[in-house]
């Protein structure tokens, strides 16, 4: 049985007393269940602060983004896997379709990316997803099995089980507009296969306008093991309506 992870994407928001808020407000909400972990990710610069406010809690933490170098070196502005191990940081989202889209980032670079969180021991959560007109053209598949791909060429199958996979489709992040149960399991489906012998234990979250209205019906299908979330992140009571939602 996969548990199963719904982690709070907060991208470029926040400050000290909004971060402060919010993850007081949702802890006074939130009791830890066994079957769902819970995860925040913040802007990098303030995974330390949101590491001391969730100490007490086990809500874990992860960064938004890290380098494809494991070794320290001259990277400016880059933060390492053993940074963010260092400062409390159990998982890394990499891959994001906005890091894709503008920062040119590649499907080997975020290959590179997971394998340098692997040699760490962070899990990477690693988006996949496909473009509106992608979609309409009938390429989703070849498009998320191209990027799956190329995290398969680097990774050894039993790293497998160490990794994270977030289905975002890019038409459904930030508009609104959710792909429907029944999208989300198909490519979910799809993934899980991709992924061989060990896909049975590699959780799929799905991520793209999940909200309290609608989290339910996507965690009720096979392939979705939780669910990677923007916008309704940083509405305490909202996002604790998406982990109820998930167990
Ligand atoms: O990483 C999660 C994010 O891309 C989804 O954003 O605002 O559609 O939930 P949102």
């Amino acid at each position: 049985m996969r548990r199963q992870l719904v982690m709070g994407n907060w991208k470029m928001n926040g400050s000290r007393a909004a971060n402060e808020q919010l993850v007081s407000t949702f802890l006074s909400l939130w009791q830890s269940v066994e079957g769902l972990e819970v995860a925040f990710a913040p802007p990098a610069v303030y995974l330390p602060q949101v590491a001391a406010l969730l100490a007490s809690s086990k809500v874990v933490l992860a960064a938004q983004d890290v380098s494809a170098h494991v070794d320290a070196g001259a990277f400016t502005g880059e933060l390492s896997g053993a940074m963010l191990v260092d400062i409390g940081c159990q998982y890394a989202i990499v891959g994001h379709s906005e890091r894709r889209a503008y920062h040119g980032e590649s499907d080997q670079q975020v290959a590179a990316k997971a394998l340098a969180c692997l040699a760490i021991g962070l899990t990477p959560v690693i988006c996949v997803g496909e473009s509106l007109a992608q979609r309409e053209s009938d390429e989703t598949l070849a498009v998320i099995g191209s990027q799956l791909d190329a995290v398969l060429n680097v990774l050894e199958p039993a790293q497998l089980k160490n990794i994270v996979i977030a289905y975002e489709p890019v038409w459904a992040i930030g508009t609104g507009k959710t792909a429907s149960p029944e999208q989300a399991q198909a490519v979910h489906h799809f993934i899980r296969a991709r992924l061989g012998e060990q896909g049975a234990v590699v959780r799929l979250l799905y991520g793209g306008s999940v909200k309290a209205s609608n989290a339910e019906e996507l965690f009720a299908q096979a392939d979705i093991d939780g669910a990677l979330v923007g916008g309704a992140a940083l509405h305490a009571e909202e996002f604790f309506q998406i982990c109820q939602a998930a167990f």
